[in-house]
């Protein structure tokens, strides 16, 4: 087993009840199962025969980045809820990258709220680009499709908000998506989402 599945320290949350981070938590749980299941499963098949099973290999590769993509976003995701709310802090890099980007310090939530409505199951995804030499391209917000598709190479994730409906069911209906992201927000830790903003960027 090369990944075993993390365990968060979460508050009481805002608009998001125990039973649903329960449930949440479990399906995290498969991804980490099914990462580790996918290795195993080729390396066993490679052993075997590595011609003759090269569609189940070549199949199960192809699978690794939904699973991988999905453990990971959402250790993104849960670890911003670990020690509870607190407000951006002005002196922090990202701060000050958001004012350059939108102007205002609400502009980045307002730009994500924007994207999370983006119909679909997939994730908002915020990154920072190091590379960036315009400082207009230092915070990219995504929307990532299914777990992997549409992640930018490379870019370091400051943010991630699940858009999953499994995200939000438990407590909401689909058509109040719009409720779960500003629980998402009500309980978002801002010092975890600057720490992950490179001071560089
Ligand atoms: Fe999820």
């Amino acid at each position: 087993m090369t990944y075993q599945s993390r365990s968060f320290n979460l508050p009481e949350l805002k608009g998001l009840s125990a039973e649903q981070i329960k449930v949440h938590l479990g399906l995290y749980e498969g991804y980490v199962k099914h990462v580790n299941l996918i290795m195993d499963k080729i390396a066993a098949l490679r052993a075997a025969d590595p011609e003759g099973n090269a569609y189940p290999i070549n199949e199960m590769r192809r699978r690794l980045g939904f699973e991988f993509d999905g453990m990971r976003l959402h250790e993104y995701y849960f670890e911003q809820f670990e020690g509870g709310h607190c407000e951006p802090d002005e002196g922090s890099a990202l701060f000050k990258a958001t004012i350059e980007k939108y102007g205002d310090k609400g502009g980045l939530v307002a730009h994500m709220k924007e994207v999370a409505g983006t119909r679909g199951i997939g994730w908002v995804v915020v990154y920072a680009d190091p590379k960036a030499t315009d400082p207009q391209g230092r915070i990219h917000t995504a929307f990532v499709n299914d777990h992997e598709l549409g992640q930018l190479a490379g870019l370091p994730i400051v943010a991630a908000l699940d858009l999953w409906e499994h995200a939000f069911m438990v407590d909401y209906k689909p058509a109040e998506k719009n409720q779960y992201v500003a629980a998402f927000f009500d309980n978002l830790n801002w010092k975890t989402v600057e720490a992950r903003f490179p001071a560089a960027a």
